[in-house]
């Protein structure tokens, strides 16, 4: 049987289980925690997040099917 959920360990020690293509904004306000947000189009940046080492925009992009687990760390952009 295949699985369907993907393990999410936030940096504020709390893990959320999520679906492939889901979204990361209303994944990480289920632990907690609100992505700084500008555009919402993928142009500012100011949604950056680093997954598993990869940046990636929170705003454009879901949650991958590729790992079942994902470890995230946050950046804080002083411009925002
Ligand atoms: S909010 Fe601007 S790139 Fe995501």
């Amino acid at each position: 049987m295949k699985k369907c959920n993907v393990t999410i360990n936030w940096p504020n020690g709390v893990s959320t289980y999520s679906k492939p293509g889901k979204g990361w904004i209303e994944s990480a306000r289920k632990a907690g925690i609100e992505i700084p947000m500008g555009c919402l189009k993928g142009s500012c940046g100011a949604c950056e997040i680093e997954v598993n080492g990869e940046v990636t925009r929170a705003c454009i992009n879901t949650i991958p099917t590729s790992n079942e687990i994902l470890n995230i760390k946050l950046y804080t952009d002083p411009y925002w």
